[in-house]
């Protein structure tokens, strides 16, 4: 297990109602904030209305900047920086989900800076106190209400890139699984697609001794395909909405990587396609973590293995261990299909899955980082080899 230092001081305030006390946890840090919110889900909702009044109650002066996309753009980030700028503000209240947040994280770190906030994105440290910020969050899926990422994409060169630092933490996560009853069934299925990956790329380790967080995954990603079953014929239901929350906030909040190091390849992979043609996250990360799998599983076929039968209920064959992992992999790409997800690029209409674009892809990779993956080192054709794969 590997030496580790853990601190998560995102608050998390979790149930029915909790969205209309936004205002007095705001007022522990400021009375004046950004209210920054995404393309109109929360206004036809009504949420929007009962922050409005949660926050005039507590006196809160607002400043608004809606119209985040799904996969935010560095354009609306300059404009909120603009706007923190000129009205001097210190807090930053995110409603939405990854998209608002993590647009809502890169405003926070570019207020507080007098250079362009893209040199933080193209790897310069954060050594300045962003804003602080809050979240309430509409959709699980990205884990951004208490992780250290954000991730924006640059419209200008289609470039979408993260940025990881503790200081972006938010001060709080108001979760209230009601308000995820209006996902349409595309968007929850994406999310359980992205939490259930977040675990998945850290599951695939080269550490040997994480009994601990092996057990923690293993038994976050049954309960997420227990209830990702149920979701998608009880919308309504809020224990299972409520399951489905609390799995993504603990599959990114940064306790499962105790002791280990993940991979991560397949995010790295799924981040040129939603850069190139804007498709949601979760939807690409269907596409490219079975890939993944197929390609790499035999760097450590046991723990596919173990995989295949501790996640999917897969009977180990002793005598053939490599068909076992390979019925997990199978599985794996089922379970995505069950959610009517396609697993595969050629499925994907608006995608041209041909040579040109793998090597495009994979060449803005390689002049990004180098190398990609952790559990597996992958090089500029071997992640040409997994888009082949995923064709
Ligand atoms: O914009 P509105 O109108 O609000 O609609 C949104 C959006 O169209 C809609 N939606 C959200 N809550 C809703 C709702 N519709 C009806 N009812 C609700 N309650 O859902 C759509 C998708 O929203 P988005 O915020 O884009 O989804 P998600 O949370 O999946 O975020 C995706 C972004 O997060 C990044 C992804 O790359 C992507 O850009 N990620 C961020 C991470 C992080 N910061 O830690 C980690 C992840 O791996 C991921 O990369
Ligand atoms: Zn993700």
């Amino acid at each position: 297990m590997k030496n580790f230092r853990y601190h998560n001081y995102t608050e998390i305030i979790f149930g029915k109602d909790s969205e209309n006390e936004v205002g007095i946890h705001i007022k522990k840090y400021a009375s004046k904030i950004l209210l920054h919110y995404g393309g109109g889900s929360i206004k036809k909702s009504g949420l929007y209305d009962r922050v409005k009044s949660a926050l005039e109650k507590e006196n809160i002066e607002v400043i608004e900047l809606g119209g985040v996309k799904p996969n935010p753009r560095l354009s609306l980030v300059k404009e909120g920086i603009k706007l923190c700028k000129e009205h001097n503000i210190d807090f930053i209240l995110a409603v939405g989900g990854g998209s608002v947040i993590d647009s809502s994280k890169a405003i926070a770190i570019g207020a507080n800076y007098d250079g362009d906030v893209w040199d933080f994105f193209m790897g310069k440290k954060i050594e300045h106190e962003p804003l602080k910020l809050g979240v309430i969050l509409t959709i699980p899926a990205a884990g951004s209400e208490s992780s250290v990422s954000c991730v924006i994409t640059n419209e200008e060169t289609l470039i979408k890139k993260g940025v990881n630092s503790p200081l972006i933490r938010p001060m709080f996560a108001i979760m209230n699984p009601e308000l995820t009853f209006t996902l349409p069934k595309y968007q929850t299925a994406c999310g359980i697609v992205d939490m259930f990956c977040h675990i998945l790329e850290r599951y695939f380790t080269n550490e040997l001794h994480v009994d601990v967080t092996d057990g923690l995954c293993e038994g976050l990603m049954k309960a997420i395909i227990k209830n990702a079953e149920r979701i998608l014929k009880e919308p309504n239901n809020y224990e299972i909405r409520a399951e489905i929350m609390l799995a993504g906030l603990i599959a990114h909040n940064g306790s499962l990587d105790l002791g280990r190091v993940g991979d991560w390849a397949s995010h790295n992979m799924e981040h040129e396609l939603s850069a190139i043609y804007d498709i949601a996250h979760g939807a690409g990360l269907a596409i490219t973590t079975p890939a993944w799998a197929k390609y790499v599983y035999k760097h450590n076929i046991p723990r596919f293995v173990r995989f295949a039968n501790q996640v999917f209920n897969v009977e180990v064959n002793p005598f053939n261990l490599e068909e076992t992992a390979l019925k997990g992999i199978e599985e794996l790409e089922k379970f995505f299909r069950s959610l009517d997800l396609p697993t595969r690029l050629s499925e994907v209409s608006e995608i041209k899955a041909d040579d040109e674009l793998f090597k495009l892809m994979a060449q803005k990779i390689v002049e990004t980082y180098g190398t990609i993956g952790r559990f597996v080192t992958l090089e500029f054709d071997d992640i040409v080899s997994i888009y082949r794969l995923a064709k």
